[in-house]
């Protein structure tokens, strides 16, 4: 099996997490490396949280601190889901473990500069990162075959009305994203609130009998606590997770080509346009994922927990 060489930019929060765990493991992946973004949390929480997961794993990547704000609008966090810490509920061993020197996009842009074959770059946090990295070296964008994120919605959102959390929070990193030419998949909120995370599907991964099956229940436990509360739901979507998935059995994704165009302006602003009868005459940018086979995405999952 040739394994997919990719780069993950995330914001750890408890989603992510689970997506770090899968990316690390499974045989059909090769991360390369994990670069962190300020989003769920501040920069620095998110960055703690990345290195408690790889110490706590004892996970063999290394991880760079990227942009600690976004591009032009004031910080948003997501206190209310991923708690104070940005990732509360597990209990962690002192933290010994380090970022490497080099910023993120600097990173990014060496990696995929230097790279002999293109690189699949995952994105599970604001834009921000990938943003900066587009137009500090345009050239990195023949070097990345798919840029796969999760963001957006093509219907309601979950931090307005419109908009996803991922968009909204940088909602101009995202317009650059979009308009960029990168071949774009789109994992929105449509397929992510369909993989929801029920205390039974807890239970089966601490029936693992693993770290990481312990660690996915500590996490989650906490998670849909959260999202009771500010949701009034008992189980919380896996969103980011539902990237990795598709990278593994790309089946487990129905993916839909669209022209998205990210709201800038009022009060639908961050929320992604999704044309899919070419009403607004552009060329498509996307591939948008509209349905999701939820029992092989919790097969998936297991089956990376599993790894450990
Ligand atoms: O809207 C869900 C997204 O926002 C996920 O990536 C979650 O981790 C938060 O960043
Ligand atoms: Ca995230």
């Amino acid at each position: 099996m040739t394994k997919r060489k990719i780069i993950l930019d995330c914001d750890p929060g408890h989603d992510d997490a689970v997506a770090i765990m899968m990316a690390a493991r499974h045989p059909a992946i090769e991360l390369l490396g994990m670069t962190i973004v300020a989003g769920n949390q501040t920069l620095q929480k998110n960055v703690r949280n990345a290195l408690n997961i790889c110490q706590h794993l004892d996970l063999d990547v290394k991880v760079y601190a990227g942009c600690d704000r976004p591009l032009v609008v004031e910080e948003r966090h997501a206190g209310d889901i991923h708690g104070q810490t940005g990732l509360d509920g597990p209990v962690f061993q002192p933290l010994i473990r380090k970022t490497e020197d080099k910023h993120a996009v600097l990173y990014i842009i060496d990696e995929l500069i230097h790279a002999d074959e293109k690189i699949t770059v995952v994105a599970i946090g604001p834009l921000t990162n990938i943003a900066m990295a587009i137009r500090l070296q345009p050239a990195i964008i023949e070097k990345i075959d798919q840029l796969v994120i999760m963001g957006g919605s093509i219907t309601d959102g979950n931090v307005t009305p419109a908009a996803e959390f991922n968009i909204y929070a940088d909602r101009e990193a995202a317009r650059i994203v979009f308009n960029s030419g990168l071949d774009i998949v789109m994992c929105g909120l449509d397929v992510t609130r369909k993989a929801a995370c029920t205390q039974q599907v807890i239970d089966s991964m601490a029936a693992l009998n693993n770290k990481a099956g312990y660690l996915f229940r500590d996490m989650l436990e906490v998670y849909n606590r959260n999202q009771n509360r500010v949701f009034g739901i008992t189980a919380g979507p896996l969103h980011d997770p539902v990237t990795i998935a598709w990278l593994i059995d790309s089946s487990v994704l129905t993916l839909k080509e669209c022209y998205v165009d990210i709201e800038t302006a009022g009060y639908s602003y961050g929320r992604t346009n999704c044309d899919f009868y070419w009403k607004a005459k552009k060329a498509n940018n996307a591939r948008v994922a509209v349905d999701i086979d939820v029992d092989r995405f919790w097969q998936i999952i297991r089956e990376c927990l599993s790894l450990y």
